[in-house]
């Protein structure tokens, strides 16, 4: 089987959240599975070509696209690696910027020229894809470009397409202009068409409508975007599509994330020596230079300061929780509100709360497995990956109740027996206080903590167990 993976992020080489984690792990588990797949990512001049060994694909150079009424060159360049063949897509005009995703005028632009350019390679290559599997907004027009444009081209005559939505609040909505850019017939753009949202152009609303499979990050997400809480505007469209959605939950890359042989951490351990956690402990509050003392409980953050993410509910209790003997580690980036508030409680509680204002992937190790807690309040969370590691790595997370939390995280008060960490059903300070106060208190009985870690730790997140899934579904639609 031919997949064709199609990504605007993808590790180790450029990074922003989870789908770059999904676009690293999930093709190189296909390809055990003996899926032949190709992985098409831009290449963006954040990917050093030397660094990574990139081969310019001679046969493309100077190749044209075209976007609205010119055209525009690309270059390819392509590295083998695992087992996966990886297209990056060069355009200095259109990814020579300082980040991955822009505010710039051109953004709709950037990403049509991706999905074009695409469309030519693999059909200029003869790569022939059974399934064109897309993510997210930036590749959600391939399916309609196919439509339209090759339409009586051998090469996509028996192609399909699924269409990954790793968060529906991201939908890539233009105004109408982008539809020129794209090429595509005026005549679909009018109220409650396929092309039209609220009067804008929406790039996932197009895929949702135009893609063979739907698929989301966990079983939970899969049921709430159907609804209008969930649904970001998207929800009736996906409702007409609802017997092609389903859920799959990410897996974690354990070459990566497991305590066991993780590179990054100064004591490898496993549940039979869980007691070494301790010395990750002792490392992470050297690191930032807070005392020692081995008791005090570890809180931890890692995470994009948005919105998602739900910080603004620590507000109400962030003074009493750390009157009392914890110390509290944050590493994020994101919206200018959340970092300043986060560098205001530094200043307030320079010994307890430690705040590090920057992407670093080491701390992010260190405190997964240093920290006893970590806390993950989200909104919403399509599936969320920390909590994963966390759990992985013995720390109990502290969760709401939704999305992939809701299908990783077992409440210890609901399941004392199998619960691995706590979850609280509404979105609100108070019971999000009252658990972290639960675990705080759970984490004074040795016996009982050891169970929450053992629960956690022996779970399967195994990018083998979700990819087996993923083949079922390309399957699926290959026999149908
Ligand atoms: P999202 O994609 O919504 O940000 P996920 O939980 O799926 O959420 O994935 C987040 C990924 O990004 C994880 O691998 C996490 O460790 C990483 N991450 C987020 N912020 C940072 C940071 N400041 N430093 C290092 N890694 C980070
Ligand atoms: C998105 C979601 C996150 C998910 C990730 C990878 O960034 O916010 O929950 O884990 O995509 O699918």
């Amino acid at each position: 089987m031919k997949i064709s993976f199609i990504t605007s992020e993808c590790v180790p080489f450029v990074k922003t959240g989870g789908l770059a984690d999904v676009s690293g792990a999930l093709p190189k588990e296909l390809a055990k599975l003996g899926v032949s797949i190709n992985v098409f990512i831009p290449r963006y001049s954040l990917i050093s070509i030397d660094q990574y060994g990139l081969k310019l694909v001679g046969e493309l150079r100077d190749t044209k696209v075209r976007i609205g009424n010119i055209y525009v060159d690309y270059s390819l360049y392509h590295l083998q690696k695992d087992e996966v063949n990886f297209y990056f897509i060069d355009s200095q005009k259109y990814f020579d910027r300082h980040f991955i995703y822009t505010n710039d005028t051109d953004e709709d632009e950037r990403f049509i020229f991706f999905q074009k350019s695409v469309l030519d390679i693999l059909q200029k290559l003869k790569l022939e894809p059974d399934v064109i599997h897309l993510n997210d907004w930036q590749s959600a027009l391939i399916p309609e470009l196919i439509n339209v444009h090759y339409k009586t081209n051998n090469n996509f005559s028996n192609v399909k397409t699924v269409l990954s939505i790793h968060n529906i609040a991201y939908q890539g909505i233009f105004n109408r202009m982008a539809l020129d850019k794209a090429n595509l017939p005026e005549t679909k753009f009018f109220p409650f068409g396929p092309y039209e949202h609220y009067g804008n152009f929406n790039f996932l609303k197009i895929g949702i409508i135009t893609s063979d499979f739907i698929l989301t990050v966990s079983p939970t997400y899969a049921k709430e975007i159907l609804s209008s809480e969930y649904g970001c505007g998207l929800e009736g469209v996906l409702q007409n599509r609802k017997n092609v959605l389903k859920g799959i939950l990410n897996g974690i890359d354990e070459t990566q994330w497991d305590p066991q042989f993780d590179k990054i951490i100064v004591k490898n351990y496993n549940y039979d020596s869980i007691n070494d956690k301790l010395i990750n402990k002792i490392h992470l509050l050297k690191y930032a230079n807070a005392d020692t003392n081995e008791k005090t409980p570890v809180i931890g953050i890692v995470s994009r300061l948005v919105w998602q993410k739900g910080f603004e509910l620590m507000e109400p209790f962030i003074d009493d929780l750390l009157s009392k003997d914890v110390k509290v580690f944050v590493l994020g980036k994101g919206e200018y509100k959340y970092e300043e508030y986060f560098k205001n409680l530094n200043k307030k509680y320079p010994d307890k709360f430690f705040f590090f204002c920057e992407y670093n992937n080491e701390l992010a190790h260190y405190i997964t497995a240093g920290a006893d807690i970590f806390l993950m309040p989200s909104r919403y969370e399509p599936c969320g990956l920390n909590q994963m590691y966390s759990l992985k790595y013995g720390t109990i997370p502290v969760v709401h109740k939704t999305g992939g939390l809701s299908d990783t995280v077992i409440d210890f008060e609901e399941n004392p027996d199998n619960g691995n960490g706590f979850a609280f059903i509404n979105f609100n300070s108070q019971e999000f206080y009252n658990k972290i106060l639960k675990a705080l208190d759970l984490y004074t009985q040795p016996n009982r903590w050891k169970l929450l870690q053992k629960n956690g730790m022996s779970l399967d997140f195994s990018w083998n167990k979700s990819a087996k899934q993923y083949l079922e579904i390309y399957n699926y639609l290959l026999n149908k």
